[in-house]
């Protein structure tokens, strides 16, 4: 009787407790790199020493653009990366950089089919109601808020990290500590999970056209909010359908082959 009693005791504090460790985290723990992936991370980090946490290289707001600028405070990868991380593409950087306001880095940083992708605010850590704003007529003051965004779940656990979890604050102060080699090592672990080692050239992230398109988005767009018109006009969308003309990176359309 009395064990039975401890039992259930048991089973009640582990279920309060239990928070369930995000699929990244346990990626990051499990993985061992292999010498290539190693090796790659070396030259990365090589090839980009002036990777710190940038404020200062960040171009002032432009237009009415009021508030800060911030775009992601508490996503795990802002502990090294600064808030406009993409620069190399020229042609899509500026988009992708827009994106990061209202989509989590994980959505289009991690490919798995069995992810669905909810609203979550960031800094309450939990699942809102998010607002989509295409479609609507909204003043540039009206700046968009930074912490819900569309963040990737596998069975309704979160799989990022966030900047405040353990994990990432034992990660970051490692880092900082950290020798080249053992940041190789550790570069090589925290990005395994992200589909970025595919080939040195195949771009990263995901495309425009897997959301912007009008077959099978990514995201589940009424789901997210999404009306009839949002629905249509993020799948319709002008821009990324230009930019689907490009095969690779020195191609140039000229007005004469757009129009024929
Ligand atoms: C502990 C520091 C750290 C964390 C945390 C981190 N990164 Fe990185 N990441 C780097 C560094 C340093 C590089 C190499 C420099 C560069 O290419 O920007 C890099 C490179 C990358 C690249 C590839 C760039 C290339 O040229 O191949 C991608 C994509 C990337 N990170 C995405 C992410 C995402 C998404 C997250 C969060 C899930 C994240 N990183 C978390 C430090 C970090
Ligand atoms: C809307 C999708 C999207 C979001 C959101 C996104 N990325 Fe990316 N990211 C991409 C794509 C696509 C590429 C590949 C760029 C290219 O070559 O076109 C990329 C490339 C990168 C690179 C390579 C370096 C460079 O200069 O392009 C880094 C680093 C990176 N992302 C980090 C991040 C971080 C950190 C976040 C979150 C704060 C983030 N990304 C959010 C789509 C996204
Ligand atoms: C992970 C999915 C995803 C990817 C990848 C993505 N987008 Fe989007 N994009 C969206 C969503 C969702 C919206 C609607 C945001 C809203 O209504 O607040 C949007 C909005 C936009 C808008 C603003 C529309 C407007 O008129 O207000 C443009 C432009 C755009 N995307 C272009 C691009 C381009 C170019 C790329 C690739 C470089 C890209 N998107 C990649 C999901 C994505």
């Amino acid at each position: 009787m009395m064990r039975t009693f401890i039992l259930i005791f048991l089973f009640l504090v582990k279920s309060v407790f239990a928070t369930e460790i995000p699929l990244h985290q346990q990626q990051i723990e499990n993985v061992t790199p292999n010498q290539a992936a190693i090796e790659l991370s070396a030259k990365k980090l090589r090839e980009h020493k002036d990777v710190e946490i940038g404020e200062k290289l960040v171009i002032p707001p432009f237009h009415k653009q009021a508030g800060e600028l911030e775009t992601a405070p508490q996503s795990f990868c802002r502990t090294c990366h600064t808030p406009l991380p993409h620069q190399k593409a020229l042609r899509t950087r500026t988009f992708n950089n827009m994106h990061v306001k209202f989509i989590a880095c994980e959505t289009c940083h991690v490919e798995n089919e069995r992810l669905s992708y909810r609203w979550f605010d960031m800094e309450k850590t939990q699942f809102v109601s998010g607002e989509l704003r295409i479609g609507k007529n909204l003043d540039n003051e009206n700046v968009r808020p930074v912490n819900p965004k569309i963040a990737p779940f596998l069975n309704d656990e979160r799989i990022f990290l966030l900047k405040n979890d353990e994990f990432a604050k034992q990660i970051s102060a490692t880092w900082k500590n950290a020798n080249e080699s053992e940041k190789a090592v550790l570069h090589a672990k925290i990005h395994a999970p992200l589909n970025w080692q595919k080939t040195e050239k195949t771009h990263q992230g995901t495309p425009c056209q897997e959301c912007h398109n009008d077959k099978k988005s990514k995201l589940d767009l009424p789901k997210l909010g999404a009306n009839p018109e949002q629905v249509q006009a993020i799948q319709t969308h002008i821009i990324p359908r230009f930019l689907e003309h490009y095969k690779n990176d020195d191609q140039r359309i000229t007005i004469r082959e757009m129009l024929r």
